[in-house]
């Protein structure tokens, strides 16, 4: 059993949470005691995306504070950890150098080992909390603002190597992530940013056929993406719709149809690639994974169960980072001092 503190900084969520980690009868269960985060959408919706050195800046000033809060909460002492995991990579750099120097520093003054984070094992593990018994062989789907992934994983979480989320990714988005052509399609719709959870709510009584707009990439053997083609057809669209004086009669419609033609080659893939490997679950992952659409066909065309993160695990949060340093710290990944004072962060992926 441990106790771990997670933070996470890699884009406009400043996150610490306090879990406990348990391991019985060879199962992984994960406790959050608390998850305390300051999102900045609010600073960086007048922008209509992510600003970085805004995001940065911010951080600077919310990390301690939400540490703090998320020890508070927890009703425990920096302490009673056992280590200290944090984000440092992928991400925004400017970002992710805060969480890592604020961990650093605490780690220090403690005297606690450091667990660097992948932010997307952070993800692939958001699924496990208050779901110990996910079977394996498992498809994972991981749609994120900035990230769209399918994975093929044939262990459970403690088996995982250190190259796990390389060596068993089966396809990527090779432009825009889904939850990116939501935002953007959102954006030239005109709704605030991140326009994803308004295209799933004015998509709701709206026909998704009423506009026959392109599913990239249709090709049946790839299991890749590609969404930057709607994103100019939507644009088409609606000037099209703007020119008739239609866009609040269509609006629903074409919420409807867009979103449709993101999801079709999610679910499509995500479902082929689970029956081809004879997967005994699919695991749908990140901010997209909050879809209702998506949510209810997932449910009716799966020959396989399938399970999603609770809602506050879905977009980003400390919680999972925690979760998935706490199972590196099992595995001995736990850095001490001499090894973390020069650890770095990256902003990419494969760093
Ligand atoms: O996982 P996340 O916090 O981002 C990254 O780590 O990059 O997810 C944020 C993304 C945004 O693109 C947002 O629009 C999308 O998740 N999102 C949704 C919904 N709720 C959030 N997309 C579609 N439908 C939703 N209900
Ligand atoms: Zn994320």
């Amino acid at each position: 059993m441990s106790l771990i503190l997670g933070i996470e900084t890699s884009c406009d969520e400043c996150s610490a949470s306090v879990l406990l980690h348990e391991r019985k009868a060879g199962v992984d269960h994960f406790l959050p005691l608390s998850v305390s985060t300051y999102t900045q959408i609010e600073l960086h919706q007048p922008f209509g995306g992510v600003v970085p050195e805004v995001a940065s800046r911010n951080h600077l000033e919310q990390v301690q504070p939400v540490i703090l809060d998320a020890l508070t909460k927890a009703k425990v002492e920096v302490e009673d950890v056992d280590a200290i995991a944090v984000t440092n990579r992928p991400g925004l750099i400017g970002a992710l150098l805060v969480g890592v120097t604020a961990a650093k520093a605490l780690a220090y003054a403690t005297n606690k080992p450091l667990v660097p984070v992948h932010h997307l094992e952070g993800h692939l593990m958001s699924a496990f909390i208050g779901n110990p018994n996910i079977q394996f062989p498992a498809v994972f789907l991981m749609v994120s603002g900035g990230h769209t992934h399918i994975h093929y994983i044939e262990e459970p979480p403690m088996s995982w190597k250190r190259d796990v989320l390389k060596q068993s990714l089966f396809g990527r988005s090779i432009d825009d992530a889904a939850g990116e052509a939501f935002d953007k399609t959102a954006k030239i719709l005109g709704f605030p940013y991140p326009g994803g959870k308004w295209i799933d709510e004015n998509a709701k009584g709206g026909d998704p056929k009423a506009f026959d707009l392109p599913r990239g990439l249709k090709n049946k053997d790839s299991l890749d993406f590609s969404f930057s083609g709607l994103k100019t057809a939507v644009m088409l669209q609606y000037q099209t719709l703007e020119k008739l004086g239609k866009t609040e009669e269509m609006k629903k419609d074409l919420c409807a149809s867009l979103q449709e033609a993101i999801l079709d080659p999610l679910i499509k893939k995500t479902i082929r690639l689970a029956k081809d490997k004879r997967a005994k679950t699919i695991v749908i992952v990140g901010g997209v994974a909050a879809n209702s659409r998506l949510r209810e066909r997932f449910a009716s065309e799966s020959p396989v169960p399938v399970f999603y993160p609770d809602l506050k695990y879905c977009t980003d949060n400390a919680a999972m980072i925690a979760a998935a340093g706490a199972v590196r710290f099992a595995q001995g990944a736990g850095l001490s001092a001499q090894d973390y004072l020069t650890l770095n962060a990256f902003a990419i992926a494969e760093s």
